[in-house]
């Protein structure tokens, strides 16, 4: 059997629709595919690394569960071995700008994909962007904490924004905003103390003021009170 899922990897699987021909992109260990398959909600699933040791790790473990004829293990660069009959990706536990340029590469591979599912550590705001720009909107999204760290799941699905996102809903996130999760204010609650203890340093005017902004917008952001 598979190991069990970690916090965010089981957030991750729920974020997966069920019948799905998903391609778990930079898989590593393939512990997404694999426990997805093994509980039934995927049948068939393509497992994608770019270096040697998570390949050997990925297929060392789809074969140890005999999934070797579900689970198509591919060394290569993101996309660039996609099997044609991938419905979602699955881009986790990478940096978000990774994660825009391995869409980027291929928009024509983007045609048959109807999800997108990552958790990008960074660059949250360029995220939302630019895979929006890539023609799909903001259909879910999941705050997890896991050893202390918070992670922002994303789930992407075709189609247009009905209206455009602000510079607060790409920042916090739209649905997040909406959902009000108790993990949610309390990742609020936190950056906001981090911003607060920046208005101590020496800081330029400018960087001072940007800061003061922000602490705003996080302060009203926790009451409800932020605008659109
Ligand atoms: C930290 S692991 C994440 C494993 C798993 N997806 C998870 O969320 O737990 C990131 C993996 O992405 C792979 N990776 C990085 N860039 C990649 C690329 N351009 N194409 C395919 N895999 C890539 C790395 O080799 C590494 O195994």
């Amino acid at each position: 059997m598979a190991k069990k899922l970690s916090i965010r990897l089981e957030a991750i699987a729920s974020m997966v629709k069920e019948g799905s021909y998903l391609a778990d992109v930079g898989s590593d260990h393939a512990l997404l595919p694999i426990s997805l398959i093994q509980r039934g909600k995927i049948s068939y699933a393509q497992a994608i690394d770019n270096k040697a040791g998570p390949f050997m790790r990925m297929k060392g473990n789809v074969d140890d569960n005999g999934l070797s004829s579900r689970i198509r293990c591919s060394l290569s660069d993101g996309l660039d071995d996609l099997s044609s009959e991938i419905d979602t990706l699955a881009l986790c536990g990478m940096g978000g700008l990774l994660t825009c340029e391995i869409l980027e590469k291929h928009p024509e591979k983007l045609d048959a994909i109807r999800y997108i599912i990552c958790d990008p550590h960074r660059d949250l705001v360029a995220v939302r962007k630019r895979v929006c720009a890539l023609g799909y909107f903001i259909d879910d999204e999941i705050i997890v904490k896991e050893n202390k760290i918070y992670y922002f799941l994303i789930r992407f699905a075709k189609g247009n924004v009905a209206v455009p996102y602000s510079g607060n809903d790409l920042y916090f996130g739209p649905i997040l905003r909406k959902k009000r999760d108790p993990l949610y204010l309390e990742w609020l609650e936190e950056i906001r103390k981090k911003v607060g203890a920046q208005f101590d340093k020496n800081l330029s005017p400018e960087k001072k003021e940007s800061y003061q902004r922000l602490y705003r917008a996080i302060r009203d952001e926790i009451k409800g009170t932020l605008g659109k």
